[in-house]
């Protein structure tokens, strides 16, 4: 297949079409002291005839000198700073020039790293690193052509202290080294936001002879059980849509700040601690993950604007490997589910919102506060429709062929609309006026006609919620074998004028506001806000400074602004929480709720 289109990012400096960089060789040293990384960055270009500059991506970073070819120096500039962006870094290039090195160091705030101290960590004597690199950070720590347009592969030397493990986004090692440096190889091509490392008091467990988990000792044993199934996860996914094209799959459990449920790094997903709930009842978000390997890893979004074809084909292929593992009752409570946070987004950015288009135009904002659920929840409510007009059988063909013939490319929206159009709505007499696709992606809401998505499970907590409302005691109500999933489920369908004396009752009968389950609390507090039940207020205090999760945090930040004298209590506990949160979270709750 012929390569696709390099479509302009809104959200680079980069030139790729005049001169690119195919491949990174990386020499990093780790300092706890100073929060800094420093080294070089050598990169192998290529040159269009009559191109004498190479354009990257900078922020917050000092570049001490560029060479060229590894020893001539050559002038760059570094262009005005935007605070989004970052600033443009223009190298001269001389004829024939094949490699530029950067010597750099990165800021101590540069936002991508979260330099953490040993209290922050579960096992609390040593520090830890960590990287998100997601939308447009990789360019706080690596001076790159930071978009997803643009592919590499890598190689890289890390240097940390001695008694701390680096893993990266590539081939890892498995034990500590003796002398504290480490090798790295990436031998397929990636886009920068995927480059990630952590450096940490680290060990490994296998789980099958491509899977496994690192994390903190004091966190592997509770990892090990949570995850059995991963080796399964990953076969399910091959038997849905072709071979698994990055040979491991290991899992990161970080520390609890980390500000995301999951990050895609390729070979080594970065998962938050919040997942390890004892009943492997959080695990969709690893088959998530997982799915990136294919949709967003494989074949990549060709800009932000086009996240939807990561995110939304994502969930949907999740879905499906929890289908395939725990069946279709399981997976249609997480259709569910997400047809409620999608209904809830729609109605909070507005029905007719420009950002509930699929095909979002984030041109001259920060693409981290742009993205939302919409991407996730609207596409895969679209492959959903599809999936009713043209069958299973047709749909999973034409995914599988996606992935295979667009393997390590970029996909911008309008090139999938065509192929999707050419492949396989003209295969099937009518699917294309059923599924008018121009109603999804340049259009506001959820159209009209979509199929239903129901669940029997959720029936069963529909009818304990009807019996609640009618006035049975909570010790009466029917929850026998109830998993995370329907009690999220119930805790939704309560009324939003609940009192607090019955949320105690609920509470007593079913202990909430102990519950070990993240996703569960993250339901919860939000009603013990609103109706101002005092009980849990010392969890929801813990729980906002311990956890450093986004996803969670938002709404209840948002809840407390909501109650009476609320936002005093919101601040004060934001600037207690801040120093715990990563910047992607610090920069969300500093506009939320004014830097402390
Ligand atoms: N790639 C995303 C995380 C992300 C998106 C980071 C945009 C930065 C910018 C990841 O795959 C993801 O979607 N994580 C979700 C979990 C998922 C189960 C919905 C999360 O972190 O909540
Ligand atoms: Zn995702």
């Amino acid at each position: 297949m012929a390569a696709l289109p390099l479509v302009p990012d809104p959200h680079s400096c980069a030139r790729p079409a005049q001169a690119v960089v195919r491949h990174l060789l990386l020499d990093l040293t780790v300092d706890f002291a100073s929060r800094t990384l420093a080294g070089s960055a050598t990169w192998q270009i290529e040159v269009q005839p009559g191109v004498d500059e190479l354009w990257l991506d900078a922020r917050d970073l000092t570049i001490d000198a560029v060479l060229l070819d590894d020893h001539a120096a050559t002038t760059f500039e570094l262009g005005a700073a935007d605070p989004v962006l970052g600033q443009p870094l223009r190298v001269a290039l001389r004829p024939g020039a094949r490699t530029v090195t950067l010597r750099y160091r990165t800021a101590p705030a540069a936002a991508a790293l979260q330099w953490l101290a040993p209290e922050q960590t579960a096992g609390k004597v040593h520090p830890f690193l960590f990287t998100q690199s997601q939308a447009i950070l990789a360019r706080t720590w690596i001076p790159c052509q930071d978009s997803p347009g643009v592919r590499f592969t890598y190689e890289a030397r890390v240097r940390g202290p001695r008694e701390l493990l680096a893993l990266m986004s590539a081939g890892n090692p498995q034990q500590l080294s003796a002398e504290g440096e480490y090798h790295f190889r990436m031998p397929e091509p990636i886009p920068s936001y995927l480059m990630a490392l952590a450096v940490g008091n680290l060990e490994f467990a296998a789980l099958s002879a491509r899977t496994g988990i690192y994390a903190e000792p004091a966190t592997l044993p509770s990892a090990t059980h949570e995850f059995a199934d991963l080796e399964n996860m990953v076969a399910a996914a091959e038997e849905l849509y072709g071979p698994y094209r990055w040979e491991r799959y290991d899992l990161l459990v970080l520390p609890p700040s980390f500000p995301f449920g999951g990050m895609e790094n390729p070979r080594l997903t970065f998962v938050t601690p919040t997942i390890l709930a004892g009943d492997r009842s959080l695990t969709s978000l690893v088959a998530h993950e997982l799915a990136h390997s294919w949709s967003g890893n494989l074949v990549t979004n060709a800009t932000w604007n086009d996240f939807w074809l990561n995110e939304g084909f994502t969930v949907y292929f999740e879905r499906r490997i929890m289908e395939r593992l725990y069946g279709r009752p399981y997976a249609d409570m997480l259709q569910v589910l997400g047809q409620t946070g999608l209904h809830h987004t729609v109605a909070e950015l507005g029905q007719d919102s420009p950002d509930t288009h699929l095909h979002l135009n984030l041109a001259g904002r920060d693409p981290d506060e742009g993205l939302n659920e919409i991407a996730y929840e609207k596409g895969n409510y679209l492959l959903l429709t599809l999936e009713s007009i043209v069958g299973r059988a047709r749909l999973d063909q034409f995914i599988t062929d996606y992935f295979a013939r667009h393997a390590f490319q970029s996909m911008d929206t309008d090139t999938f609309r065509q192929y999707l159009q050419r492949e396989l709505l003209d295969q099937v007499p009518g699917a294309a006026e059923k599924l008018r696709l121009d109603r999804w992606i340049d259009a506001p809401g959820v159209p009209e006609g979509a199929p239903a998505v129901a669940s029997q499970r959720f029936a069963g907590v529909e009818a304990s919620l009807q019996s609640w409302r009618h006035g049975a005691a909570p010790a009466a109500l029917d929850t026998q074998g109830w998993s995370s999933h329907e009690w999220v489920h119930f805790l939704h369908g309560l009324p939003e004028h609940i009192t607090a004396e019955q949320l105690g009752a609920l509470d007593a009968a079913f202990g909430f506001t102990q519950s070990g389950n993240a996703e569960i609390l993250s339901a919860w507090f939000p009603l013990t806000i609103r109706a101002g039940y005092r009980a849990a207020d010392e969890p929801l205090h813990r729980f906002l400074t311990g956890v450093g999760r986004r996803k969670f945090l938002s709404p209840l930040y948002k809840a407390l602004l909501a109650a009476p004298d609320g936002a005093e209590r919101a601040r004060s506990i934001y600037a207690q929480a801040r120093p715990n949160y990563h910047s992607v979270a610090t920069s969300t709750f500093d506009a939320l709720l004014g830097r402390p």
